[in-house]
């Protein structure tokens, strides 16, 4: 995607593969500032404090993590020290373990002095096919907003969740690969924000993503989508997710259940975007997901842009009486009953477990 006109990713490899670039995301949308990260173990600090997030982009980011390992040390203990570090970042997007058990069989399949190069090869191979599945997400995943189209003649109405945009991914994104598909087709459409407390993907990055691309939105609280759903102002909700279980089950940011509850009530289609990457056949069901439990202060300061004479400064404040406790579950789990359909790289899937493996090719 572009910004400013010019084409960015959120992650790419130096030049001669001295580091590797990320946006900085805690940022935005006040800064696009960049960072150089030359180590395994700098990649797991900037995955674990979210610098880099989103499943997708988790998955790449560890798997330069590994190709950073390599160029300094290719050994067995070596590479299971960095696997180690880098899993434990966070625990609960699969496609962390799915990159880095990935780079791991590549990589012991060749003697240590060849690993570097391997590395960096299957990195970058990695980080190439986020981008063709996520484009291949926004070819599935665009009739579904032609067919909302087609219906009425006001612009269509999508709400989403957190930032499964291509800040996420390394490229398109996942749930928004079909709304700047039909944003570019010319089809008129309007996105609902959700502001995603508490670190607020939707207000900050969501927003300024869809505002680079030109894409008509409104930032809404997070309480507003159930309202405006009863209102009849949404057409239809689509969202990513972290790891979806083998019966459909689906984990993404904390709220996103809250939402398929109210679309179901209202009966508004709740579409999920899942990279294949993201499923987790090794799990019958959702309620064997890990939530990631993050820190209080995510909840009890919240951060802004305050613009002190010309001088714009972004400072953090307290929203919280001292003493209160905080509790901070950042994902929660959508049961497929509610969910009406995949969104994947392969086609739209029903979510549920038999449609899953046929689509898969797996028994
Ligand atoms: O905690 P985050 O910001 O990493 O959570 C991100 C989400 O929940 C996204 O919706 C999900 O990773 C899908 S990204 C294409």
């Amino acid at each position: 995607m572009k910004v400013g006109g010019r084409p960015l990713r959120p992650i790419r490899a130096l030049p001669g593969r001295l580091g590797v670039e990320v946006i900085d995301q805690r940022a935005l949308p006040h800064a696009l500032r960049f960072e150089t990260l030359c180590s395994a173990q700098a990649v797991a600090t900037a995955i674990r404090e979210m610098w880099v997030r989103g499943a997708p982009l988790i998955g790449a980011a560890a798997a330069y993590g590994m190709a950073l390992q390599a160029t300094q040390d290719a050994s067995d203990a070596a590479l299971q020290a960095a696997v180690t570090r880098l899993q434990s970042s966070r625990p609960t997007a699969v496609n962390l373990a799915w990159a880095l058990q990935r780079m791991q069989r590549r990589l012991l399949a060749v003697p240590p002095a060849q690993r570097a190069q391997a590395a960096w090869d299957e990195a970058d191979a990695i980080a190439e096919e986020d981008v063709q599945v996520n484009a291949a997400i926004g070819r599935h995943g665009l009739p579904l907003l032609q067919a909302v189209a087609a219906r009425k003649s006001d612009p269509v109405n999508v709400l989403t969740h957190c930032n499964a945009g291509w800040l996420a991914t390394v490229d398109w994104g996942t749930a928004t690969s079909p709304i700047y598909q039909a944003h570019a087709a010319g089809l008129p459409l309007h996105v609902w924000v959700d502001e995603t407390r508490p670190r607020n993907q939707g207000a900050s990055l969501t927003a300024w993503e869809l505002g680079q691309a030109g894409v008509p939105h409104t930032v809404i609280a997070d309480n507003a989508g159930g309202h405006l759903m009863q209102q009849g102002q949404v057409d239809l909700v689509l969202v990513g997710c972290d790891r979806v279980a083998a019966n459909g089950d689906v984990c993404n940011k904390i709220g996103t259940y809250l939402k398929a509850l109210a679309a179901h009530d209202c009966g508004v289609p709740f579409f999920v975007a899942m990279p294949t990457s993201t499923l987790d056949l090794d799990l019958a069901d959702g309620q064997r997901i890990p939530i990631e439990q993050r820190s209080g202060r995510e909840l009890t300061h919240v951060s802004g842009r305050r613009a002190n004479g010309g001088v714009v400064e972004v400072v953090e404040v307290q929203l919280t009486p001292d003493g209160s406790a905080a509790g901070n579950p950042a994902f929660d789990i959508t049961p497929a009953r509610l969910v009406s359909g995949l969104v994947t790289e392969r086609g739209v899937v029903t979510a549920d477990e038999a449609a899953i493996r046929r689509l898969m090719g797996t028994p």
